[in-house]
């Protein structure tokens, strides 16, 4: 089995303009680089706004930094008519390699389906892109059906009526522990990767079940560790504390 590259990502959301994008990609490309740690070993991506991709990818180019570029979604069309959209085909283009489908702030601000979802991760694995798709429970669910049961099943809605599968990332979120400072703990976060992980091996094959399984939901530096240490938890996916250049550098040094 090979060994699975951990990916610390940071979503910044609605955050940062152009020149805000700029002055933090810098500051994070020198912070991990003057630190000395053996950060390489796990890749580090960011997901700007779609107004700072271009800025960001040019320097990235530029400087050769060893950040990744990420996009935070993208349009289920490939063009035409879709005032507002933004196609896969645009973001490849400019140096995307990963896109985030399902977020829950998607799910729940903007009524995305399994069905949205499902279509979406078909429009990026069409464009070359590495979709990684968000799943998880709210609080209510967490109540009523457990911790593992929803993302488990947005997992395999996601992944089905497909062809083929291409490359994928799971990412589990637990909605309640979004942005609130309520984190779940290594130990349950081990528990649903490996949940999901059995049931994408049990319905799609031996090798998508080696796909990463990332933790997203208030990771600071001072918590990381223990959410990769099992080797069940494959990355992480930051939103605030990936806003600080610092504090995502400490996250992704987290070895
Ligand atoms: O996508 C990342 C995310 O939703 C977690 O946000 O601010 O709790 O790290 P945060």
């Amino acid at each position: 089995m090979t060994k699975r590259i951990p990916l610390i990502a940071g979503n910044w959301k609605m955050n940062l303009d152009h020149l805000q994008a700029i002055a933090l990609v810098q500051k994070l490309s020198w912070t991990l680089s003057d630190a000395g740690h053996e950060y390489s070993s796990a890749e580090v991506a960011v997901f700007p706004p779609f107004t700072d991709l271009r800025s960001v990818q040019t320097l990235i180019e530029a400087e050769k930094f060893e950040v990744v570029l990420g996009a935070q979604d993208l349009s289920k069309h490939d063009s035409g008519a879709f005032t507002g959209e933004i196609s896969g085909a645009f973001l490849s283009k400019l140096g995307c390699k990963f896109v985030l489908i399902g977020h829950s702030e998607r799910r729940q601000y903007h009524s995305e389906t399994d069905e949205t979802v499902q279509a979406k991760v078909a429009a990026a694995w069409k464009h070359g892109l590495v979709p990684i798709i968000c799943v998880g429970e709210t609080l209510e669910e967490l109540e009523t059906q457990g911790q593992a049961a929803v993302p488990v099943a947005q997992t395999i809605a996601a992944l089905s009526g497909h062809e083929t599968l291409g490359e994928f990332v799971i990412a589990y979120e637990p909605v309640w522990a979004i942005g609130t400072g309520k984190v779940a703990t290594p130990l349950e976060a081990e528990s649903v990767a490996k949940a999901i992980r059995a049931a994408i091996t049990e319905n799609f094959g031996a090798e998508s079940g080696q796909s990463r399984i990332l933790y997203g939901g208030s990771v600071k530096a001072n918590n990381v560790a223990g959410f990769l240490a099992s080797g069940e938890v494959d990355g992480v996916l930051v939103g605030g504390a990936s806003l600080d250049a610092e504090e995502f550098a400490g996250i992704a040094r987290f070895q």
